[in-house]
């Protein structure tokens, strides 16, 4: 039997696939027409109108960012500022992206790592409210883990009667927000990324998405370096700004995005038939309530997943534990306060990510479900 380390990858766990040069040459001529390449030029100003009306918002509602942890940064100063001594940490999932808490971090605050529900795999709002370091808390980060949208109405609550600021770290869901058609909140801000690894990508590039326009000003000034309309630094702020060149990927990847959809959709369903097929249907996480760049098999234990990963892994496919064994894990990252995780540690070390992207064959997803049917 090889080891590990003979291993040959032939199915990488996934393939962004962003628009074409084609398509990127009449929106980077339009650059050269106008010499505007950053600054909130024209070309981001475009996306941000478009991406305000596919959630019904009026021009300007949406914030574009030079990265989804820029995104979470603008955010988190426009609606909490930075850290002070009397409220100096950050509740965070530990079951997330590091930048989560690296977002909460920049803007100088400790993180404190709090369990996740296992029903919903985020935090709780009905939990945290009796959390007994709430007092010393000046802001929550909430991660919708893989795109799977939170109760943003739940967390408006929580805000309401604890007082402690929410920021929604929605990365991965714009795919799923837009399916959900998922309303917006006038008092949380989303915050979304469009890495190239997302379902919508333009290479590095995120946005903030509010409800209330007002907001979506301030958080415009805070990725500005504090500047709007006028020469004059206002309020707590970092250079979080998208590029013009970002902005023309994002348009690109707006013109096609009825159609990435559709693939995406296909994809899902082409595994989620191959998971029926082997009778397994409820193990299998793909498009739906989490974005369709991940397809995660739920395995019963942990012993089961490390076996599963070794039986694809031998057949070429990479695998990934996408949010790694939780922050709190993390050796080079903090040290950190947490609670107890059981419940990270449980979610974190069963829910493997399957190779997942477009053209992913379909012979592919049915031999993938067939060793996952031998394995568990
Ligand atoms: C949960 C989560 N938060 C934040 C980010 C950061 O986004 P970006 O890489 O665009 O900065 C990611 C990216 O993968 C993520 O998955």
């Amino acid at each position: 039997m090889p080891d590990s380390s003979q291993l040959v990858t032939r199915i990488p766990v996934l393939r962004p696939e962003l628009p074409t040069t084609d398509a990127l040459v009449p929106y980077l001529r339009s650059l050269e027409d106008s010499r505007i390449y950053t600054n909130n030029g024209p070309m981001v100003l475009r996306l941000e109108q478009r991406l305000s009306a596919y959630f019904g918002q009026p021009k300007g509602g949406v914030t574009a960012a030079a990265s989804g942890t820029a995104a979470l940064i603008g955010a988190i100063l426009t609606k909490a500022g930075r850290a002070t001594t009397g409220k100096p940490i950050a509740l965070c999932a530990s079951f997330t992206f590091v930048a989560s808490a690296t977002a909460a971090q920049n803007c100088g605050y400790a993180p404190h790592f709090v369990d996740i529900s296992p029903d919903h795999w985020a935090l709780d709002p009905d939990s945290l409210h009796n959390h007994p370091r709430l007092h010393e808390a000046g802001l929550v980060v909430v991660t919708a883990p893989f795109g799977r949208l939170v109760d943003l109405a739940a967390w408006e609550a929580f805000e309401a009667r604890t007082g402690v600021p929410v920021v929604v770290d929605c990365a991965a869901g714009f795919d799923v927000m837009v399916r959900a058609n998922a309303p917006l909140s006038k008092t949380i801000p989303v915050a979304v990324s469009f890495h190239a690894t997302k379902a919508f990508g333009c290479g590095e590039g995120g946005a903030v998405f509010s409800a209330d326009p007002d907001f979506a000003l301030r958080c415009h000034r805070a990725v500005n370096n504090g500047f709007l309309g006028c020469r004059q630094v206002i309020g707590d702020n970092t250079n979080g700004k998208m590029s013009e060149y970002h902005a023309c990927v994002g348009m690109a990847e707006l013109d096609r995005w009825a159609h990435k959809q559709t693939r995406y959709e296909a994809m899902a369903t082409t595994y989620r038939n191959a998971f029926r097929t082997v009778g397994l249907a409820d193990r299998i996480h793909v498009g739906g309530e989490v974005s369709a760049v991940y397809a995660l098999c739920h395995c019963p234990d942990a012993m089961s997943a490390e076996t599963l990963r070794m039986a694809l892994a031998y057949d070429g496919y990479e695998t990934r534990f996408w949010y790694g064994a939780g922050l709190h894990a993390e050796q080079g990252f903090g040290p950190y306060t947490h609670d107890p995780m059981p419940n990270t540690d449980t979610l974190a070390s069963q829910l493997v990510g399957l190779p997942a992207y477009l053209d992913l064959p379909d012979a592919e997803m049915e031999q993938i479900a067939a060793t996952v049917a031998r394995v568990i």
